[in-house]
């Protein structure tokens, strides 16, 4: 088999990357370890910044998003028992955010790209990446029990943060800057309707909490948890409790409570493999870099890096120029660690780390209370939640 870009993973960077090349007319095979029905049924992100909304609609996969996401022009900041809005849109010359969950994005790049006649494997096993410091890289993987070789010009490693991509490139050639957090994320869904119009970050003694939503019926909620925690240990009433001591307001605010149909406790670090690049091997989104969720940006980095990825292949393929590809790393890095930053801020200044004294939390009130009232400091938070515009 042979194609021009080899893509490992079709999460958010490998099918869009895949489908950003159609568009220009520049094959890719899309090798997926998982099946189909796997990765359209796992339940992860769900915020999309105004950019990576305009993009898809730009690329015709936008439809259902515009029909069922929906569109926020401001979250809620709440602490000492008071809620706060940031007005997303005022501050940002009218941009917003559109709630739509990670994994129908990924049905709709799927149907997209397979109706276009895109080659996506899935179910490929024991996927490596070979010969990426020449110019005829390979990837060998196994499928249907045969083994294959796929044989491309530039192998793109889109294979999310455990992938096999990254450790292919020697340790000498990377340098790796990592934070792990000493919490974790309690996720759950629930059938109920929305407790709020808008998304509410809640800093509060206990911890954190976020009310978020996924459609007219059912909600997305998260509370700060141990990491090392097991969802057994949390009964449904338990759950309810935790998240009506945490987001209580003063004048009586409580969530719609329903039937918990998923829960799920993710671990929360950063991330970042520099440089993102090594001869004709390029990394795409959580294959290079992982942010905690409290800024709402990991996926929406992904399509940043697919995107300056896409247009550097373009013009290598379409005008022989080269210098997109070698400042690849370079161009997406400096995206990336303003989105590192961002994260760790709102991560820092919402949650509770263990040890916190009081002085801590009087700085983490004074941060919220600056936030809440300085024009400029909120334009700094909502111009980087919306996202920034891209160069
Ligand atoms: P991924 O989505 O990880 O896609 C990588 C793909 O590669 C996967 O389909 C995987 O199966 C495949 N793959 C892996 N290894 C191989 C291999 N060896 N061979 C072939 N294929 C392979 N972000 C937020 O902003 N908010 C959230 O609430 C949030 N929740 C999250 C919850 C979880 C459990 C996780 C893991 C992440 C969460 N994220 C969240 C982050 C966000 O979902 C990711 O940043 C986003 O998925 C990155 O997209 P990606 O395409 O780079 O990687
Ligand atoms: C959601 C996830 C986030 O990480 C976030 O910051 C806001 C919302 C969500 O899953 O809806």
């Amino acid at each position: 088999m042979r194609t021009q870009v080899g893509i490992v993973g079709a999460g958010p960077a490998g099918l869009l990357l895949s489908h950003l090349l159609h568009g220009e007319g520049i094959e890719s095979v899309v090798l997926e370890n998982r099946s189909r029905a796997d990765i359209e049924a796992t339940i992860r992100a769900g915020v999309l910044e105004q950019g990576t909304v305009d993009l898809l609609k730009a690329i015709g996969v936008g439809e259902r998003m515009v029909r069922e996401g929906s569109v926020h022009h401001g979250i809620e900041l709440r602490f000492a028992g008071r809620a706060h809005r940031i007005d997303l849109s005022e501050l940002t010359g009218g941009k917003a955010i559109t709630v739509y969950a990670q994994h129908e994005v990924i049905k709709d790049l799927v149907a997209a790209r397979l109706a276009a006649g895109g080659k996506i494997v899935f179910e490929a096993a024991d996927v490596s990446v070979h010969d990426f410091d020449r110019t005829t890289p390979t990837i060998r993987f196994r499928h249907a029990g045969a083994s294959e070789e796929l044989a491309c010009d530039f192998v793109a490693g889109c294979d999310g943060f455990h992938g096999v991509c990254r450790p292919a490139l020697a340790s000498s050639v990377r340098t790796e800057y990592t934070r792990v957090y000493p919490f974790g994320w309690f996720g759950i869904l629930t059938q109920a309707p929305p407790s709020s119009h808008e998304l509410i970050y809640t800093h509060h003694a206990r911890g954190f909490a976020l009310v978020s939503t996924r459609s007219p019926d059912i909600q997305r909620l998260y509370f700060q948890c141990d990491p090392h925690d097991d969802v057994a240990n949390w009964p449904d009433e338990r759950i309810w409790a935790e998240f009506r001591a945490r987001l209580a307001t003063h004048d009586g605010w409580a969530p719609h409570e329903g039937p918990i149909i998923q829960k799920n406790i993710i671990a929360m670090r950063s991330f970042v493999c520099e440089p993102m690049q090594h001869g004709r091997l390029f990394l795409a989104g959580d294959a290079a870099h992982i942010v905690p969720p409290t800024g709402a940006k990991g996926l929406n980095l992904a399509v940043a890096d697919v995107r300056v990825l896409a247009r550097a292949l373009v013009a290598f393929f379409g005008e022989d120029r080269h210098d997109l590809l070698d400042r690849y790393s370079e161009t997406a890095l400096s995206r990336v660690w303003r989105a590192e930053h961002f994260s760790w801020w709102m991560t820092s200044m919402l949650h509770q780390f263990p040890g916190n004294d009081p002085f801590q939390e009087r700085l983490q009130l004074a941060e919220l209370g600056y936030v809440t009232t300085s024009r400029p400091k909120a334009i700094t938070l909502a111009e980087n939640y919306v996202g920034l515009p891209f160069e």
